[in-house]
């Protein structure tokens, strides 16, 4: 209960993360009581100025995150905004691991009809900004983070992704995009790079029909066995069984 009031009264002070409390206290009372534990929703607390994710979200993320924390390799987060959910991975996962924060840091790009009529509406009406965020933010919490090694990614996805190239294999690679365009050019560009039992963390599949769309897309024309699993209906993820060569999909896909 003591946790429950801690993250309602996180909630109720942060406008983005006031669904918590439409959603009813019963359920986020289920929820914490079920699989949250003291440490976790305390990085929630330490980063919740410098992430637009919702408090059960952001505690399912880091929970789903830190199965895979045996997996070595490197973390990608693609879809920063001000870099909380990055800085909190690199508390969770430790300072031993380069951290990749990709970012156009203007915001989203346009949405089209494959992405849904609603987000078509979002992005014409600049709706919360269209997500923009300085990078100073993302440069702000990563100095408070455990990172001793992270790279900030400055760009549209189609331009900064081309030729990344990290040292390692991809451990986790966590896509917040909200678009066809932008997750499709993600899983392109970056699911070959993801290691052999690495985990993939899907946002916006939920909320976004565009990206649950390239998703499915994607595992299809590369006949893949990946099982997509869910915390509720608040993230997707899936774990990548095989090594194999991919197929990219085509990220201007019309309807
Ligand atoms: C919902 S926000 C990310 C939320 C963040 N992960 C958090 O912890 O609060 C989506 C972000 O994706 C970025 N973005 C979306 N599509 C992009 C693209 N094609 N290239 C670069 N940045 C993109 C936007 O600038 C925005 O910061």
């Amino acid at each position: 209960m003591q946790l429950l009031k801690k993250a309602i009264r996180a909630t109720t002070a942060h406008p983005a993360l006031r669904g918590i409390l439409a959603r009813g206290f019963a359920k986020a009372n289920a929820y914490f009581d079920a699989v949250s534990n003291e440490q976790l929703l305390d990085i929630y607390l330490k980063y919740k100025n410098y992430t637009c994710i919702p408090p059960e979200t952001f505690v399912a993320n880091l929970d789903v995150i830190g199965r895979y924390a045996s997996v070595p390799g490197c973390v990608v987060e693609c879809g920063v905004w001000r870099g909380g959910m990055s800085a909190a991975m690199a508390d969770l996962l430790g300072p031993g691991r380069t951290y990749h924060l990709f970012d156009s840091f203007e915001g989203l790009p346009e949405a089209t009809a494959i992405d849904g009529q609603r987000a078509v509406d979002y992005s014409a009406n600049d709706t919360n900004n269209n997500c923009r965020a300085d990078e100073h933010f993302a440069t702000e919490a990563m100095g408070q983070s455990q990172a001793k090694d992270y790279a900030l990614h400055k760009g549209w996805f189609a331009d900064t992704l081309k030729d990344f190239r990290p040292a390692e294999p991809i451990a986790i690679l966590r896509l917040d995009g909200d678009w066809y365009s932008s997750t499709a050019e993600c899983l392109n560009a970056l699911y070959p790079l993801v290691a052999e039992g690495g985990l993939i963390v899907i946002d916006d599949y939920f909320p976004w029909p565009g990206c649950s769309r390239a998703v499915h897309d994607y595992l299809s024309a590369n006949g893949s066995a990946d099982r997509i699993q869910t915390v509720d209906t608040m993230l997707a993820f899936f774990e990548k069984r095989e090594v194999r060569a991919c197929q990219p999909i085509d990220p201007q896909r019309q309807v």
